[in-house]
């Protein structure tokens, strides 16, 4: 390994999510590889334990491994779509959450739990973001729910943004620079343990 560089492979079959993890992860100097897959997700309760599943579902990777799963959850649908969030969004789009919200509460936050695994080692980091789900989609930018997510403070959903800004405040990037700095120094590598 070269002096002062961490190398990660980053299993996931979005690249978009490469591409902000690849961004947020360089300035504690990690080198992100691709290893471009999708990885068997269980139905499960909690992102972290999709999370946990899919980095005990990886083999063969030398040095460390990054997973990671997120979900868009909305408290006036019960939390909904949370765990569901890419069958939901593949399955009917943005349509029925845009209904469903006409008449109430358009409050929602992402959130993410990212997990590094090395050897039989395991740790997870948790990352949200707060904002509103737009009343249309706009912007081009990122993916997923982006068009329609407005993030607190925000007049622009996450979409009509540049990556850098999302990556600011993400619920990604926020999970990821937790991961950043427990790589950035190795001894604080005990003590977060998940
Ligand atoms: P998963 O982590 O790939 O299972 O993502 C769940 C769903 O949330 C998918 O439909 C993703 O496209 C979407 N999603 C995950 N992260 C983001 C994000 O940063 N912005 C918008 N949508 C996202």
């Amino acid at each position: 390994m070269r002096a002062g560089v961490t190398d990660v492979t980053f299993v996931t079959s979005n690249p978009g999510k490469f591409r902000e993890a690849r961004a947020v992860l360089r300035p504690y100097g990690v080198e992100l590889a691709w290893r471009r897959r999708s990885l068997p997700e269980p139905q499960a309760d909690s992102l972290a334990e999709v999370a946990r599943a899919k980095i005990d579902g990886v083999r063969g990777l030398a040095g460390y491994v990054l997973v990671e799963d997120s979900g868009l959850f909305i408290p006036s649908l019960n939390g909904f779509p949370g765990v569901y969030s890419a069958h939901f969004l593949t399955t009917w789009g943005f349509g029925p959450v845009l209904e469903l919200l006409r008449h109430r509460d358009r409050r929602a936050y992402f959130r993410t739990v990212a997990a590094l695994g090395r050897n039989d080692r395991r740790w997870t980091f948790v990352g949200e973001v707060r904002g509103t789900i737009a009343p249309r989609p706009r912007g081009r930018n990122g993916f997923g729910y982006d068009p329609i997510f407005v993030p607190e403070g925000w007049e622009r959903t996450f979409a009509e943004a540049p990556a850098e800004a999302k990556n600011r405040i993400s619920h990604r990037a926020r999970a990821l620079r937790k991961a950043g700095r427990f790589l950035a120094h190795p001894s604080r590598r005990t003590s977060r343990r998940g």
